[in-house]
């Protein structure tokens, strides 16, 4: 209920539970499993105010971690936000060296969305890899390749150039497993040298510059829900406007 209000992420209302914040029709409730009314929490004393859902596209930068906070010290993808969005998480995840598009959001039932297995929402990442993917590797990228956690579905591949000895590539996929495109890459006989993230079904990285975050519009809000839910077409958009 929490975390659904936008007020927090549920690690967080995970916390604010167990030092007794949080309370259901005036008592205090330390089991953050325990089924409840939304009018009847409160939190610090005061009801529950649904907080305005927020939706923000980041140019991620590499080296930074995608998550709220890190044990380590490390720079954090939310360290580039504005102070008046530093409450939103980022919606699933780009490796420390991967740049590109990364949505966040306080919605998380549009997190949820945007990040389940079987909305299959197309990704499509701009790759130089060496050394260069042969045609033979190339359609088997296109087929799905073979990894230790099984066999990737058919992906689009778009052959961008070849640069020296390495290649130069936009390819889409419909999963959303680690480091996916890296080992993809390496299973066809190369490796990725550069990964930037182009675009999320209809939403394409754009012009946005490094390290630069905008609000999206209500319509990209609505595309990007279309496209998870299987209504309207991500995958051709997304080819579209990373071009
Ligand atoms: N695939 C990867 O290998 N890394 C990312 O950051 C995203 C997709």
């Amino acid at each position: 209920v929490l975390s659904q209000a936008g007020v927090c992420s549920r690690t967080e209302a995970r916390a604010w539970i167990a030092a007794g914040r949080v309370r259901v029709r005036g008592e205090v409730v330390t089991d953050p499993e325990r089924r409840v009314v939304a009018a009847h929490v409160t939190l610090d004393g005061a009801p529950l105010r649904r907080a305005r859902h927020r939706y923000l596209v980041l140019h991620k930068p590499r080296g930074y971690v995608t998550t709220r906070r890190d044990p380590q010290g490390r720079k954090t993808v939310c360290d580039l936000l504005p102070p008046e969005h530093a409450a939103l998480a980022p919606v699933g995840r780009l490796d420390l060296d991967t740049s590109g598009l990364l949505l966040f959001t306080n919605d998380t039932a549009f997190a949820d969305l945007m990040t389940s297995p079987s909305a299959h929402l197309p990704k499509t990442y701009r790759i130089d890899a060496a050394p260069r993917l042969t045609d033979e590797a190339i359609a088997a990228l296109r087929r799905g390749v073979v990894l230790r956690d099984g066999p990737t579905r058919p992906a689009q591949v778009r052959v961008l150039g070849a640069r020296g000895r390495a290649s130069w590539f936009e390819i889409t996929i419909t999963e959303g497993r680690n480091r996916q495109v890296r080992r993809m890459v390496q299973a066809a006989g190369s490796k990725v040298r550069r990964l930037v993230r182009v675009a999320i079904g209809p939403l394409a990285l754009g012009d946005l510059p490094r390290g630069a975050s905008r609000e999206l519009s209500a319509a990209e809000v609505r595309a990007l829900r279309g496209a998870a839910s299987g209504r309207g077409s991500g995958y051709h958009s997304a080819a579209r406007s990373a071009r």
